[in-house]
């Protein structure tokens, strides 16, 4: 198949800023190669509400059902966090699109190339190095899903109650997923859970354990969540896959992401079992820097990437869109959040452009 609809959800705060880069990009794809692509913008989360008078009106789902994949930006601000939790941009769009399509399995790699090192925070002894780690996030359950979640009483008796749960089949299938990518990488996955307090993540890391049994291949480790992010700053070489319940997956990637510099660097790939997917960036809205034209536009373009690898199984073009972002990287140009000191920076359209005119280069050379 060549013909793909994508369903362009741009949202809220840097969401468009950093959406039209990609979009730029898009329409590159299409000029140099041999695909149709129809892509259609329609309005979610704050933005919705604003123009709506709800985060997930009714024609954005229906676009997004008639299409094969959906990119979206960031949701949610200050703006909108007075709302009603189940009106709020996040818990009235993101969530719901998750789990209408079942988005079950969240990818979001954080690589770091040893001649990028100087991004990373971390001792330049460790960081030089370099790294490579995969976290997948199960995405559908746990506790951002379960059920009773609501607030109840009054005065000093009120509570908010939320529910951990996780059925063994849904643990299965994120655990089968996180040891195939293991097959392929380097062969090696890190389960991340609390199960010497909770009921849940007992049940999660016996469950991993019993799918380890089938993947002779692949060395499984199990670490409890805050022993793990102490571990992958100490010794961030040694991770291959982590593979991790909706809630820790979702704290840990953050972690990730700036271990290689920033959360502007980091995508995600939100897909079902038949790879339908939403690409976005890992991180929010930003609206401590939205409106300057200073976002990453980084993250946005890299979930475009990953669209045509996992969507449209186009992997020579998603290469191709990495190894132009890797070489703005080495060229120096990038956004204030990678800047150290005194350093002068680049805006979120120079970033593009110059992501833009490497690739018109290589692909008017190879395409
Ligand atoms: P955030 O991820 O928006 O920002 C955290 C920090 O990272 C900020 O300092 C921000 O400037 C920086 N940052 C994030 N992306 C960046 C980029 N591309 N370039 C440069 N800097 C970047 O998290 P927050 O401030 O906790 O949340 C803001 C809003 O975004 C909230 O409403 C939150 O719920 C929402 N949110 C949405 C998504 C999503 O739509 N997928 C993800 C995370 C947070
Ligand atoms: C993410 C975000 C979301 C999450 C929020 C906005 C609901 O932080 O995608 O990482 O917690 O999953
Ligand atoms: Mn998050």
């Amino acid at each position: 198949k060549d013909k793909f609809n994508i369903a362009v959800l741009p949202g809220d705060g840097i969401g468009p800023e950093v959406m039209v880069i990609a979009l730029k990009i898009l329409d590159l794809v299409t000029e140099f190669w041999d695909l149709t692509i129809n892509y259609q913008v329609a309005a979610v989360g704050g933005d919705a509400i604003d123009q709506l008078g709800k985060p997930l009106p009714e024609e954005t789902l229906a676009l997004c059902k008639q299409s094969d994949a959906i990119l979206f930006g960031s949701v949610g601000g200050p703006k909108w966090s007075h709302l009603p939790s189940g009106q709020q941009p996040e818990r009235g769009s993101l969530l719901p699109l998750r789990k209408t399509f079942d988005l079950f399995c969240n990818l979001r790699p954080s690589p770091l190339f040893p001649e990028l090192a100087s991004f990373s925070p971390l001792h330049p002894a460790i960081a030089s190095k370099g790294f490579d780690i995969l976290t997948v996030r199960e995405l559908t359950g746990g506790v951002y899903f379960g059920k009773p979640s609501l607030r109840q009483g009054h005065g000093p008796d009120e509570y908010g109650l939320d529910t951990m749960v996780y059925s063994r089949k849904e643990i299965e299938r994120i655990a089968r997923l996180a040891f195939d990518f293991a097959n392929i990488r380097r062969g090696k996955v890190t389960s991340i859970d609390k199960a010497n307090v909770l009921m849940s993540m007992i049940l999660w890391r016996e469950v991993v354990e019993e799918v380890s049994r089938d993947y002779s291949g692949v060395e499984v480790e199990h670490l409890y969540v805050d022993n793990a992010v102490m571990q992958l700053m100490k010794r961030p070489q040694d991770f291959d896959v982590l593979l991790c319940p909706n809630l820790f997956g979702d704290i840990v990637s953050d972690q990730c992401a700036m271990l290689t510099g920033s959360l502007g660097l980091l995508p995600s790939a939100s897909i079902n079992s038949s790879k339908f997917g939403l690409y976005e960036p890992a991180g929010g809205s930003a609206p401590d820097i939205a409106g300057l034209g200073i976002a990453n536009p980084i993250a946005q373009v890299l979930s475009l990437a990953m669209m045509f690898q996992y969507s449209f199984e186009r992997r020579d073009i998603a290469d191709g869109i990495r190894n132009a972002i890797q070489k703005t990287l080495r060229d120096g140009v990038y956004t204030k959040d990678l800047v150290s000191k005194s350093e002068s920076y680049a805006t979120t359209e120079q970033v593009g452009e110059h992501i833009l005119s490497y690739l018109r280069n290589v692909w008017a050379k190879e395409v």
